[in-house]
């Protein structure tokens, strides 16, 4: 069975809700802040409900406050429910904000209580299996140097890599910025049976053509001036190993028929040497531009392209990548936190949405650098879309929270706002406006007649 901790001053509740309960939990029971925790350390329930008014201020909220804190530091999983009194809203609001998953306001229903509580549990068991695969996806992903993923391209992807890790031929990877070509390079090699071998990468569009080609092949002395000693390229170094050409699109001419040669005949020659030099370095090249148009173009050489892309690997951008994107987005949550002293339990449903629905121009590195910045900025336990750099959404117009209005009708208020709002934005096209509210149609015109709108 499982666990649930009631948390109550009141003696005469703590034996009703353990008698309403008993038959479908282990019911454990606190008196005060102090016994709360005790009791929550020691047995680790999964759900917790929580009176706010505890002594040694059971008409206040503070110690009630500082038990949610503290239950949630030792185990940010835990599903703790508040109960309130009728006047204390702004109570119940700063709760869901400190990180309690639901309230209730007393006084206590038993059944309505058992909804909320089963509710807590099933939610708590849902992110149980999420954590569970996500931390086996992780553990996977350490064969491929940390590389994650598990929508179709990138299972396909991963099912390229593994055949071709333990051969030598050359691999081209393709995609735009950020999604993992390095990375991609960098599994393959480790993967393969030269992974105690140098993995050497040199990025051809960040070197003056000048100097690139003696970077790569060395130089003999007295090559050119200041050429003071022979001194071996990257190519060389890479011996045994493997060699990550990256941004290969930007190589000259020149060097596109030295590399070919080397792809041939596996042996270099030194600027301002005549000794063929035998290499044998495995190679990944990589780009991000489209290099058929650069090959149609004239700029890149046909007959070098068809060398080194023997096989050839693309990588999806993020925004097709479906789930993923939350999957990464937890990984590096948690690779941040891990890091910091920063207590994050996770994403706000709206930078979910967010997140999901971001167009990614700098895909995986986009990401990992918007929850990097994220951990550091945000205040809440919960990250929301300005902790992640999105823009806040237009706040619904008019909504004041005063003081007598209850929940269920701030709720409406602004639920009535914004869809009027949608609608009016749309110019009355149902069809987008429930595109934009993320709700469908007929969800939409329910609502419409719900709050008397008209499109
Ligand atoms: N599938 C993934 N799982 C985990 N981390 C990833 C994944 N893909 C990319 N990354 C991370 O995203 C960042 C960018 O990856 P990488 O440098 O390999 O991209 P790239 O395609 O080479 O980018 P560019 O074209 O800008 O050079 C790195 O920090 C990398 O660790
Ligand atoms: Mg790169």
């Amino acid at each position: 069975m499982e666990k649930i901790l009631i948390v109550d001053d009141t003696e005469e509740i703590r034996k009703q809700l353990k008698w309403g309960l008993a038959k479908d939990y282990e019911v454990l029971t606190a008196g005060d802040g102090k016994e709360a925790l005790a009791a929550f350390r020691k047995h680790r329930p999964k759900v917790v409900t929580l009176d706010l008014g505890l002594p040694p201020d059971p008409a206040g909220t503070e110690e009630g406050f500082r038990c949610l804190e503290e239950m949630l530091h030792s185990d940010p999983a835990a599903k703790v429910i508040v109960l309130t009194g009728n006047e204390e809203r702004a109570s119940a609001l700063r709760a869901v904000q400190t990180g309690a998953c639901d309230f209730y306001q007393k006084p206590i229903d038993i059944n309505e209580l058992k909804v909320v509580i089963k509710r807590s549990f099933h939610i708590r068991s849902i992110e149980d299996d999420n954590r569970r695969m996500q931390i086996a996806l992780e553990q996977k992903s350490t064969q491929f140097g940390g590389m994650m993923g598990q929508c179709p391209q990138m299972e396909q992807v991963f099912s390229t890599i593994r055949k071709v890790a333990s051969t030598d031929v050359p691999v081209f990877v393709t995609g735009e910025s950020g999604t993992g070509k390095e990375l991609v390079a960098r599994a393959i090699h480790a993967l393969s049976l030269r992974h105690d071998r140098p993995f050497i990468p040199i990025n051809c569009g960040a070197i003056p053509e000048n100097l690139l080609e003696s970077e790569l092949f060395g130089y003999e002395k007295g090559a050119f001036t200041g050429a003071h000693a022979r001194k071996q390229g990257k190519v060389e170094y890479a011996h045994h190993g493997t060699l990550f050409l990256d941004e290969i699109g930007e190589l000259s001419g020149g060097l596109q028929v030295k590399l070919l040669r080397f792809l041939q005949e596996k042996v270099i020659q030194r600027v301002g040497g005549r000794e063929d030099i035998p290499v044998d370095a495995r190679v990944v090249s990589a780009t991000n531009t489209d290099i058929t148009k650069a090959i149609a173009g004239g700029s890149f050489r046909e007959d070098l392209y068809y060398r080194t892309s023997v096989i050839a690997i693309h990588l999806p951008p993020l925004r097709e990548r479906g789930s993923d994107i939350m999957l990464l987005a937890n990984l590096f949550l948690r690779r941040f936190c891990d890091g910091s002293s920063r207590k994050v339990r996770g994403f706000s449903s709206e930078s979910v949405k967010r997140l999901e629905s971001h167009d990614w121009p700098g895909n995986v590195r986009e990401l990992e650098n918007r929850v990097q910045r994220a951990v550091i900025m945000t205040d809440s336990p919960l990250l929301e879309p300005t902790d992640l750099g999105f823009a806040e959404a237009s706040p619904p117009g008019g909504v004041t929270f005063d003081e007598k209005l209850t929940l269920r009708d701030a709720r409406d208020r602004v639920e009535r706002e914004l869809i009027a709002s949608a609608i009016q934005e749309q110019n009355g096209n149902i069809a987008k406006a429930a595109e934009a509210l993320g709700v469908s149609r007929p969800t939409l015109y329910d609502l419409m007649k719900k709050h008397g709108l008209n499109a």
